[in-house]
């Protein structure tokens, strides 16, 4: 019988995700005695009744790494330590179901366990490895937040998207007079933010990491115009905040989701730019996930693919505990610990943010 490798994918969904499973498994089936299965919605296939998973063999993975999505489904509702769960009287609350996971693991004659994810995802991965699961990481996030890795798969084909809706939204302002705000997303770091505004040639970016002031991007609107005519074009993470002032975050009331949903900002920033003097016609488009939708970039596709091919190898070589990771044009590795221990934040003294002010892109400081 094959020794079995369950793969999984947590958290949102990101483009490149198919593409890892892929490599995955056409590394596996360079090899006689393994076999690869992906549970579906990441863990909670497995603690269905009857348990839900699939045979990744070559033909399930047949032209997958150009889809967006994932054919093994995601949840970023709840984890295997915290999972939901409804009482009689209808309310819910929460049980740690990690022993029923470890055993269905046995039950399916499962060796080791890939998970695709990011920082919530490889904090569960943490949690199985001292639980005694071999396990790997693969990190994946569209905001680009995991200091273990310089990027991950599905970042740049964020900023791809993010980068031609801006430049559609560049013709109306220019055509119209007008100041036009894109939000995008990231959370609590500003690198698709940043890396549009530079991409597209915006005249304002606001990150989470540099809270603004509103007078000061008043300043920038109004330079730009002259009796009237002129153009802005300003670019927003959906975690910006003003200076002493916080992020539009909502809860989404859906049972078993713990994120704050934000979105929103650039409304807000709209209402303040009038109240503050700015004159001219404001229009406002939240790019929302159409950015995480969709074909990955070649780029992606090809990190995708060697961290799916590396972390299979992982594997093999046991080297379980450990995440893949790009750092410095290499392929390497890093232990879950560490990988999940720093969040990656734009760095204000960073050469990227010096460039993006040598721009002339004002960040509202
Ligand atoms: O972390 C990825 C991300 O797309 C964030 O940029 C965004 O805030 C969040 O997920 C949206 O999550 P959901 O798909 O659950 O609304």
């Amino acid at each position: 019988m094959k020794k079995r490798v369950l793969v999984v994918t947590g958290g949102g969904d990101c483009p490149g995700l198919n593409a890892v499973i892929r490599g995955i498994v056409k590394r596996a089936n360079q090899t006689t005695d393994w076999e690869v299965i992906g549970g579906i919605e990441a863990y909670n296939g497995l603690l269905r009744e009857p348990m839900e998973y699939m045979l990744l063999d070559g033909k399930a993975v047949s032209g997958i790494h150009v889809k967006g999505g994932t054919i093994i489904g995601t949840t970023n509702k709840g984890s295997p330590m915290d999972f939901p769960t409804q009482l009689p009287d209808g309310t819910w609350t929460t049980m740690d179901r990690t022993d029923e996971l470890i055993q269905k693991f046995k039950e399916l004659n499962i060796e080791a366990v890939i998970s695709i994810g990011g920082d919530g995802s490889q904090k569960i991965s943490h949690t199985l490895q001292k639980r005694g699961v071999k396990i790997v990481g693969v990190p994946k996030t569209i905001d680009n937040d995991l200091s273990a890795t310089d990027f991950t798969f599905g970042f740049q084909t964020a900023v791809q998207i993010a980068t031609e809706a801006f430049d559609k939204l560049v013709t109306t302002a220019a055509s119209h007079h007008r100041v036009m705000i894109l939000e995008v997303m990231g959370r609590d770091a500003g690198w698709i933010a940043l890396h549009t505004a530079i991409a597209g040639g915006a005249e304002v970016c606001l990150i989470p990491e540099i809270p603004y002031d509103i007078n000061k991007i008043v300043t920038k609107v109004n330079s730009r115009y002259n009796n009237g005519k002129g153009f802005v074009n300003i670019v927003v993470a959906e975690g910006a905040k003003p200076q002493g002032g916080s992020v539009i975050a909502k809860n989404s009331g859906e049972v078993g989701y713990k994120h704050q949903r934000l979105g929103g900002f650039a409304y807000r920033l709209s209402a303040e730019l009038k109240e503050a003097g700015c004159k001219a016609d404001i229009r406002e488009t939240v790019l929302g996930h159409i950015q995480r939708g969709g074909t990955p970039t070649a780029f992606d596709r090809v990190l995708a693919l060697q961290f799916g091919v590396k972390a299979f190898e992982m594997i093999l070589s046991g080297e379980f505990g450990c995440m893949v990771t790009y750092k410095n044009n290499t392929i390497s590795t890093v232990t879950l610990k560490d990988a999940i221990s720093n969040y990656n934040f734009v760095n204000t003294d960073s050469y990227i943010l010096q460039a993006a002010r040598g721009l002339g892109i004002s960040f509202g400081d």
